[in-house]
């Protein structure tokens, strides 16, 4: 109850809170079974979280403090200020012991991809904290030194008087550290296989799914239960429906995060994108009346649809009321024209002249009466995104006569597989067999081992690759070759996954 009556003074006052006090609110957040806050900014609110660590270490004076920790994309943020407090603002980690959650396995501690060089780079080696309160799972034991040394895990953090806080995010699996669908309420720190959801989550960190280790050593789900306070961190629109099931939906092995809905002192702080598939936020309707904005029924209309599974104009008055949506019809009359009024809005977003349509007026469509020749200027991070995403829109606005110019922002290098350079290399070998460089590029793809990073001339060969598929695609498109744009920017040129 202390824990939250002082987190409550640290997160109250911001934007967005649900008061549980307040009976208004209450009332929107009736199907929430998860104390949680949404902000504008993963690092605003990362830095309020950081707050209520700092505040605990501080006031614990007369033992450890006991931090449990995760790692991934969510705590970077909290990292990042807990080092900040630390070099500005004195904030001591001398009386603090941290467990990490996980450790894939099989891994070594030096690979760029483990937990243990994670925590190193984002926290460990930027704060005061002796080397010997560390703990984070091994990942490289042998198969039977694995038993003993959970246990060991286990023991550690009951005999420091439990976990006193414990930071989480949350896979798209619902897994906490990596207990995943089918653990137990009562598991403890174990051996266990990754799910291939969460194993293709981590491809893009091991360049490749067949090389992400299949298991990992975590804490169990009793482990985390036993924490005195707990928050979990999600960030971004591809975890809403995952928090939304977590917050609102049973308790069940299937999502193991709900089994937090049964911990006393629990927070999950999010973002707009992360918690906007939370009823209150995603479907108002069904939790309070609602002021009936244009963008609102625009949802309203499209969300009923998809649950009746019927077109705009198939809707009926019975399916507005028996899903919530009887408000609606009031504010517009008849079903018969909120129907046409909302085909019509879907109607005008269609065209067939992306730039606009020369000499006709289109004062009710989503372009100019009058529309000149223009010039557009496409963005594309990688070279490909402007095809994959846009392709039928580029061409249309090539053959209506406006001037296209594309803007390749990096080279794309990364995107190029080792077998698709390869099959270059050869070629070339073929013509110039005795070609040093070629044989060295080709020698170093031959003998890549986990964690390598490329070489600058084959990160070079890679994002050439990308070049000349661009240009070909701007040949196919008509598209005059001045007018495609390699501008490199060089925040991808590490040769690592983590960007610049
Ligand atoms: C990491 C851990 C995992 C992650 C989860 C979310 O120690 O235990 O449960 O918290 O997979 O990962 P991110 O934050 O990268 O989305």
């Amino acid at each position: 109850m202390l824990f939250l009556l002082m987190t409550d003074a640290i997160f109250m006052g911001q934007t967005n809170t649900i008061n549980h006090e307040s009976p208004g609110k209450f009332q929107e957040a009736r199907f929430e079974k998860i104390h949680n806050l949404s902000y504008s900014s993963a690092t605003e609110s990362s830095k309020l979280v950081a707050n209520e660590i700092a505040h605990l270490i501080k006031t614990t004076v007369d033992r450890k403090f006991v931090l449990g920790l995760a790692t991934g994309s969510s705590p970077i943020d909290v990292y990042k200020e807990l080092v900040w407090l630390h070099q500005n603002e004195n904030l001591s980690f001398k009386n603090v012991v941290t467990f990490n959650l996980d450790e894939y396995y099989p891994i070594s501690p030096k690979e760029a991809q483990s937990y243990h060089h994670f925590m190193r780079v984002h926290l460990f080696d930027h704060i005061d904290i002796p080397k010997d309160q560390i703990n984070i799972p091994k990942g490289n034991l042998t198969p039977d030194e694995i038993r003993d040394y959970c246990k060991m895990y286990e023991n550690k953090i009951a005999s420091l008087g439990g976990l006193d806080y414990q930071l989480l995010g949350i896979g798209r699996t619902a897994h906490i550290g990596f207990n995943e669908p089918g653990s137990h309420r009562n598991s403890v720190t174990r051996l266990v296989t990754l799910d291939p959801l969460t194993l293709n989550d981590a491809a893009k960190d091991f360049n490749g799914v067949e090389k992400v280790p299949k298991k990992a050593i975590t804490m169990g789900i009793n482990t985390i239960m036993n924490a005195k306070r707990i928050v979990l961190l999600a960030w971004g629109s591809h975890k809403a429906s995952v928090v939304a099931k977590t917050i609102e939906g049973p308790i069940s092995e299937v999502a193991p995060a709900s089994f937090l809905q049964e911990h006393p002192n629990v927070t999950f702080i999010l973002d707009k994108e992360a918690s906007s598939d939370l009823t209150r936020i995603n479907t108002p309707w069904l939790v309070l009346d609602c002021e009936w904005t244009e963008v609102l029924t625009k949802k309203a209309v499209f969300w009923l649809c998809k649950r009746v599974s019927k077109s705009i104009l198939k809707l009926t008055p019975r399916d507005y009321s028996e899903n919530g949506l009887s408000g609606l019809i009031n504010t517009y009359g008849s079903v018969y024209d909120l129907n046409i009024w909302m085909f019509n809005q879907v109607q005008k977003t269609i065209t067939g002249w992306p730039g606009g349509k020369p000499k006709f007026s289109d004062e009710n469509r989503p372009e100019r009466a009058n529309p000149s020749s223009k010039r557009s200027l496409i963005f594309s991070p990688h070279p490909v995104d402007d095809i994959i995403s846009m392709g039928g829109t580029i061409s249309r606005l090539i053959e209506q006569g406006h001037q296209v110019h594309i803007a390749y922002q990096t080279s794309g290098s990364r995107g190029v597989s080792n077998e698709h350079a390869l099959r270059y290399i050869e070629v070339y070998l073929q013509i110039e067999p005795d070609q040093l460089n070629f044989q060295q590029l080709k020698n170093e793809i031959l003998n890549t081992k986990e964690g390598h990073i490329d070489s600058v001339a084959l990160r070079e060969l890679k994002g050439f690759i990308r070049v000349s598929e661009s240009l070909e695609s701007a040949r196919l498109l008509n598209l005059p070759k001045e007018n495609v744009h390699f501008l490199n920017l060089p925040f991808y040129e590490n040769g690592i996954t983590k960007k610049k």
